[in-house]
């Protein structure tokens, strides 16, 4: 069973209020979603979106013959979230969570040929859609851009070798399951601090199969395009690159000059649509962790709306 990472820190950091809306936009075991429902009530409104059929339907089970919120569930990628609620004709909201990544339960099913820890067909789409599989990656793409990835997404140091390893092996046979995968990039490797040499490819290779990075810049922008003044996007974590993205992303909408230094005078003229509100991102308590080891690199940043005078006027 998936555990919901920094639960209570993430729907305190977002003040929700009875009556108001939210988007989950990472539905997934739906301990965010439960606990807005509690905080917004029976006139508030709950949009859950997932990739992930599953998710959908588990949650639709969860809520049958409760009272609650109104709610809506979507199978679909959050970088969608603006035309989800237009669709749904819901203008603006109040606050936006996203909790980065994949839960317990879809890394240890087969269907999902995700982790080393199981015997599985290569595969590793959350949303089962598209051509681009693990499969597809590790027994067709070049292998200058297998280190690419391998350096960019799981900055794995022996990148090089371990795609030239792959590479030679896939000429004399396609590469098919997790386990063929793991052996070849393990090779004579030794653990290190406990931690399985295929954990940081594996790594690469999710984020690229799922096009992870660069659809969390796509949501960050337009969910804060959904938000009303004072609305709050929380985003939790679970690697250095989405961290990094998303406190930079907050950086650079906060209205702060980001002029080259060389340039005299101020000309980028940066609006300022952002107040950071975890100026340190917030990490689990050691409970949490005693309890959830797998939540130990969490980071939970918080930021809320400021729409400028223009904007509010044309609400
Ligand atoms: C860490 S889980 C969320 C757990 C949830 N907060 C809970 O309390 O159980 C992340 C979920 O986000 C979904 N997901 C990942 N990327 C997505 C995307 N681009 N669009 C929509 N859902 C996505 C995954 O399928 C997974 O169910």
């Amino acid at each position: 069973m998936h555990k919901t990472v920094l639960l209570g820190e993430t729907i305190d950091s977002l003040n929700l209020k009875p009556g108001m809306t939210v988007v989950d936009a990472t539905l997934g075991g739906g301990g965010h979603s439960e606990l807005a429902i509690q905080k917004i009530g029976e006139k508030g409104t709950l949009i859950g979106i997932d990739l992930d059929q599953t998710a959908i339907d588990e949650f639709k089970k969860k809520i049958k013959n409760k009272k609650g919120s109104k709610v809506y569930l979507v199978k679909d990628n959050f970088i969608n979230i603006r035309q989800i609620l237009k669709d749904l004709k819901i203008d603006k909201v109040d606050a936006v969570i996203a909790d980065l990544g994949w839960r317990l339960d879809q890394v240890k099913n087969k269907e999902y040929g995700m982790s080393f820890q199981v015997d599985a067909p290569l595969d590793m789409r959350l949303g089962k859609e598209g051509t681009r599989t693990a499969y597809h990656i590790v027994n067709s793409w070049k292998e200058d851009s297998l280190v690419e990835i391998f350096f960019k997404y799981g900055e794995e140091r022996s990148a090089r070798k371990i795609a030239k390893r792959i590479v030679e092996r896939r000429k004399e046979k396609e590469i098919e399951t997790t386990k063929e995968l793991e052996a070849i990039i393990v090779g004579n490797s030794k653990t290190r601090r406990g931690i399985n040499p295929a954990t940081k490819v594996f790594q690469a290779l999710r984020i690229a199969v799922n096009n992870e990075l660069e659809n969390l810049e796509v949501f960050l922008k337009e969910a804060i395009d959904v938000l009303n003044n004072k609305g709050r996007l929380a985003v939790v974590s679970f690697h250095s690159l989405e961290d990094r993205l998303v406190k930079q992303f907050f950086r650079a909408n906060t209205g702060g000059c980001i002029c080259p230094k060389e340039l005299p005078v101020c000309v980028c003229e940066p609006e300022k649509k952002l107040e950071v509100i975890t100026r340190k991102p917030i990490r689990p308590s050691e409970e949490e962790l005693k309890e959830n080891p797998r939540a130990r690199s969490a980071k939970l940043r918080v930021a809320e709306r400021r729409l400028s005078l223009e904007n509010k006027n044309k609400k």
